[in-house]
């Protein structure tokens, strides 16, 4: 029994190869390392280097290393990008899925687990998002994340296969250094970016009907990301049915409040900047974790210091001048 996992040597994906690695699942990676680090791998998880869009390369990975199930991680996923190249998002994250479900559907495979996104929902205004909170996506990242739950779910059930979309909030942390997000896209990197240009972290908008006027989100550790692969793989064992979850902490925690731990975390004396709102920002985005907690038991473990101390330890190795940096301010 072989899980094959897409984007393995992605920052999610090599966390979950990693955590299904060492928690005795056998494992083989897919990835085209457009965006991966293969040195992210532990030495005895197989990589095969290609794109999922290539069907040759995947029917043979599937029957070359047994597989039985499929983590499927490898998108592009940058929204500001997706934006200026739609067509190319859909390819990738769309056509390219449509792809490696044929070869699934072709191999008798029966288990999928399929990384979404929280980009699903749009900029809804409710308390805390559930599931059944209508997914009205706002680019075309989110866009092509929906279609790719429509597109596992249909699958699944004309193929007697047991589905999962997992609807990842904004994860964050590393487990060791060297798996950090290389990406400067989210909010954490971000402000490290700036701290080590010797620049404020900035704010955007400070107006918002949140209890500080700044956006407030729910930040998951990557690890307990890994760890809800994990279990939700398990669960998946022999039990056709599509299951959509939400994976996020259920607490909401607001830029501000971030930007003070990264400001203790990293010892940068910066006070932040308020610049203008951004178009498409919702005011609070927060998980209800109902449903993955009733279905599985899963809820998260690590909080928002350690996802900062341990993305700050990723950031000071990539960038060695980081520390000194924050600290002359
Ligand atoms: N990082 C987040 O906060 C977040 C939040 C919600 C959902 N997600 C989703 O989680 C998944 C992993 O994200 P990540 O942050 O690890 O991104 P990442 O860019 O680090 O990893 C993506 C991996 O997929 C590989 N890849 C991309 N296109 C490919 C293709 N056509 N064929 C083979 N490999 C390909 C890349 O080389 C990379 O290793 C993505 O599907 C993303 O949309 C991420």
């Amino acid at each position: 029994m072989t899980w094959l996992i897409t984007g393995g040597t992605g920052y999610i994906g090599a966390h979950v190869a990693r955590a299904m690695a060492e928690a005795g699942e056998r494992v083989v990676v897919l990835d085209d390392v457009s965006s991966g680090v293969p040195e992210r791998l532990p030495a005895d998880v197989p990589l095969v280097r290609g794109s999922l869009g290539d069907r040759e390369l995947v029917d043979r990975t599937l029957a070359g290393h047994e597989v039985t199930g499929v983590v499927h991680l490898a998108a592009k996923k940058q929204v500001g990008e997706s934006v200026e190249q739609p067509l190319r998002y859909y390819r990738e994250n769309v056509h390219g899925l449509t792809v490696l479900l044929e070869a699934v559907v072709a191999a008798g495979i029966g288990r999928f687990l399929f990384s979404s996104s929280a980009a699903v929902y749009g900029v809804p205004e409710v308390e805390l998002i559930d599931e059944d909170t209508p997914a009205v996506p706002i680019n075309p990242y989110g866009e092509t994340k929906l279609a790719g739950e429509w597109l596992v779910r249909a699958t699944g059930r004309a193929h007697g296969m047991a589905t999962a979309c997992l609807r990842y909030f904004n994860v964050a942390g590393a487990v060791r250094p060297e798996l950090a997000d290389t990406g400067v896209f989210n909010i954490i990197p971000m402000f490290f970016d700036r701290i080590t240009r010797g620049e404020a972290p900035r704010i955007f908008g400070d107006d918002y009907p949140t209890p500080d006027g700044t956006c407030v989100r729910d930040y998951v550790h990557v690890a307990d990301i890994a760890d809800a692969h994990l279990a939700v793989a398990r669960h998946l064992d022999g039990r056709p049915g599509d299951l959509t979850l939400n994976i996020g902490r259920g607490e909401g925690v607001s830029v501000r409040e971030l930007a003070d731990l990264v400001a203790e975390v990293t010892g940068s004396r910066h006070e932040p900047v308020v610049e203008g709102r951004r178009p498409g920002d919702a005011a609070r985005a927060v998980a209800s974790v109902d449903r993955i907690t009733r279905e599985l038991g899963w809820t998260a473990s690590l909080g928002v210091r350690e996802m900062v101390e341990s993305a700050w330890e990723g950031w000071c190795l990539r960038h060695p001048e980081a520390r000194a940096k924050a600290r002359s301010h």
